[in-house]
């Protein structure tokens, strides 16, 4: 009978590259703001914009091609494409769409919606496939274009968002890179932070109507999701660690959410992580969404900042609300 490896390994790292860029400034002469108060209570500098022919599916697919020629692994050998993401082109999914792009004509592909905790959700479920030996070659790509969403008369939610996408690929390996997650959900919080379908009734007959509305830009209780961040996240990490049979001594990098440089110094500091090992690029990307955890590995990658058998840390946290932790080595 054939054996399947069923270690997790990430093998891989890409990401979007989007030439559109929204400066503080612009925004200042859009909202009433400045660059002071972006910064200041942001670490927010620019953000980058999808352009015009690009589409949440390019970006992903961008980002995916790029992990994959990092791997060295040809699309034709994978076999599941997670698609974590909030802003699909299509409701029905986008994920086939960068299976198509790809190539990838092996590969089963599907969206997954957890918001800002969207990567490591996909992920932790992606390497759950490799554990139990289904499939051996997985690309998890984190893509969103929230300002497609994005109420850009609103100052208090305008500044934080940006678009992108990253990826990684994962391969079934003898040793389980994976070495501990813990992912949380909490729907009774769900109002802080939203992107909801708004129904307006549509009379088909006198006596029979269906709902015909349309979804209504991003809504947030900014100072209720700060507390969430702040108290839940130092939560999962350890309980992720926990599980890992690991200390926060023994983390490398600390990748969160890239949500506000004020939430990566609390959270830091209350599990004693130096500032030097937290991987931060919120000042040049915003708030990417699902993005921003793969795009800041990715960079950070690139830059040869994370080297091959690196712990690190990852969480995410956002709408639904979620919020979540993984664990991995490098490489
Ligand atoms: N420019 C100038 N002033 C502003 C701006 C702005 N862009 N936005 C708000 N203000 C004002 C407010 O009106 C308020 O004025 P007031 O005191 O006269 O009422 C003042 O600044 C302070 O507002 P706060 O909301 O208390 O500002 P705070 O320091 O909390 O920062 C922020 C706001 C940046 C949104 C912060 O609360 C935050 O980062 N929250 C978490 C967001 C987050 O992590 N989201 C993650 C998930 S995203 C996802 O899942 C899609």
């Amino acid at each position: 009978m054939e054996q399947f490896l069923r270690g997790v390994s990430l093998v891989g790292s890409g990401s979007a590259y989007l030439p559109l860029t929204l400066t503080n400034h612009t925004l200042s002469q859009l909202v009433d703001t400045s660059d002071e108060w972006i910064t200041s209570r942001t670490g927010i500098r620019q953000r980058h914009l999808v352009s015009h022919g690009d589409s949440l599916g390019t970006l992903a697919s961008q980002a995916a091609r790029q992990a994959l020629a990092m791997a060295g692994v040809e699309p034709g050998a994978v076999q599941l494409i997670l698609l974590a993401t909030s802003t699909p082109d299509d409701l029905f999914g986008s994920a086939c769409q960068v299976q198509a792009d790809l190539g990838a004509t092996q590969a089963v592909a599907f969206d997954l919606t957890a918001a800002c905790s969207g990567f490591v959700f996909a992920l932790v479920t992606a390497a759950q496939y490799i554990r139990t030996g289904v499939f051996q070659t997985v690309v998890v790509v984190g893509a969103d274009v929230l300002s497609r969403w994005t109420d850009w008369s609103d100052r208090s939610t305008c500044v934080l968002f940006g678009d992108g996408a990253g990826a990684v690929v994962l391969q079934a390996s003898d040793r389980d890179r994976l070495l501990g997650f813990e992912l949380c959900s909490d729907g009774s919080l769900n109002d802080h932070l939203k992107l909801p379908y708004q129904a307006v009734p549509d009379p088909l007959t006198p006596e029979l109507s269906v709902q015909k509305g349309g979804f209504t830009p991003i809504a947030m209780n900014g100072r209720e999701i700060y507390k969430f961040a702040v108290s839940r996240v130092p939560q999962v990490i350890e309980k992720a660690l926990f599980r890992a049979d690991l200390t926060t001594g023994d983390i490398d990098w600390l990748l969160l959410h890239q949500a506000n440089q004020r939430i990566l110094d609390a959270v830091a500091e209350r599990l004693q992580v130096a500032p030097d090992r937290v991987l931060s690029n919120m000042a040049n990307h915003g708030n990417t969404s699902a993005a921003s955890i793969p795009l800041a590995l990715d960079e950070a990658v690139r830059a040869g900042q994370i080297q091959v058998g690196d712990t690190i840390a990852a969480a995410g946290f956002g709408a639904g609300v979620t919020w979540g932790s993984a664990i991995f080595q490098w490489g």
